[in-house]
């Protein structure tokens, strides 16, 4: 089962004082790698007895970790934050329900889901440090110095900052799904229908595609001041009527970061160096560069 779907099956299960106590173990995760039993006793203002009674079933819930060492501690699972994400979007009245997962990946699970509204929406879950090697250069940009960098941090970190860019560039015409909300290390979406760029074997006109998806950079450059960091045939989706959108924005700079130049210049190579690969369509890096840069 998928932390989701432990999520999914616990929550109607869970009262006030389960996420009391979910929520004391996550706070104190930042001073410790384990949250000694201790801890939860006094900052839950919970009694002990209770405490342990909702400890024991978080674990078995699978929410929690027990750990016994030197002293006895619990840890957060991904199951237990989802938990704690999923319950603050639904109070807040964002969503009602979640249905069946997009896309399930290395740094991420993508689920659809309904808003109170009944609105269609993408559900992202960041997972950060579920591998190890990628997500620690990913990160290098914007969280070098941090004593202890947990997962849970890492993910909340990524999903702040993919939504930040959406809720720039979203405004300024930008073609990437509608941000809705943010909790944690989820974010909450416009649904997009249609499939990644690299998935086609053909396209019908892949110049005029390559036009539009570099048209919408210039755009989140000159309009949003926003460099994506990380664009590729894998975070272009292209909709069944043939338009583009840009996904996947937790890399993103401002276009004054010292390294904005050296990104976007990475990401519009990828990108017409994979249509050069792929359909045989030739464009010149530095002309590309100067016209983006150009605010016309
Ligand atoms: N707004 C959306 N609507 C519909 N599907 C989406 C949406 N956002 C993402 N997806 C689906 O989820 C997949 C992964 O999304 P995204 O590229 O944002 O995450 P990622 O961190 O790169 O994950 P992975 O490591 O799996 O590539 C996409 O390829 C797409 O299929
Ligand atoms: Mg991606």
């Amino acid at each position: 089962m998928s932390s989701v779907e432990i999520a999914l099956k616990v929550l109607p299960n869970l009262e006030a004082e389960d996420f009391r106590v979910l929520a004391v173990i996550e706070i104190d995760l930042s001073h410790h790698r384990f949250v000694p039993e201790k801890d939860i006793f006094r900052l839950s203002g919970l009694p002990e007895k209770e405490v342990r009674y909702r400890l024991e079933r978080l674990a078995e819930f699978g929410l929690i970790y027990r750990w016994v060492g030197s002293y006895v501690g619990y840890l957060l699972n991904t199951a237990g934050y989802d938990c704690l994400a999923l319950n603050a979007l639904v109070k807040a009245g964002v969503l009602s329900s979640l249905g069946k997962p997009l896309g399930v990946g290395k740094e991420s699970d993508v689920y659809d889901a309904l808003t109170d509204d009944g609105e269609r929406v993408a559900v992202k879950f960041h997972r950060l440090g579920r591998t190890s090697f990628r997500q620690t250069r990913r990160l290098r940009g914007y969280a070098l110095g941090k004593r202890h960098i947990s997962w849970l941090y890492q993910s909340r970190l990524a999903a702040e900052r993919e939504f930040e860019a959406l809720k720039l560039v979203y405004p300024c015409g930008v073609s990437v799904p509608k941000p809705i909300a943010q909790n944690r290390h989820v974010i909450v979406m416009g649904m997009i229908e249609g499939d990644c760029l690299f998935r086609f074997s053909s396209l019908p006109d892949p110049d005029s595609i390559l036009d539009r998806i570099l048209e919408n950079v210039k755009l989140a450059y000159v309009k949003a001041n926003v460099v994506h960091g990380d664009l590729s045939e894998y975070n272009v989706i292209l909709s069944p009527d043939w338009h583009i959108l840009i996904i996947d924005w937790p890399q993103y700079v401002r276009s004054d970061n010292p390294s904005a130049n050296m990104l976007l210049r990475r990401d519009v190579s990828n990108i017409i160096g994979f249509f050069k690969r792929k359909y045989g369509v030739i464009r010149n890096l530095g002309d590309v560069l100067d016209w983006i840069k150009r605010a016309d």
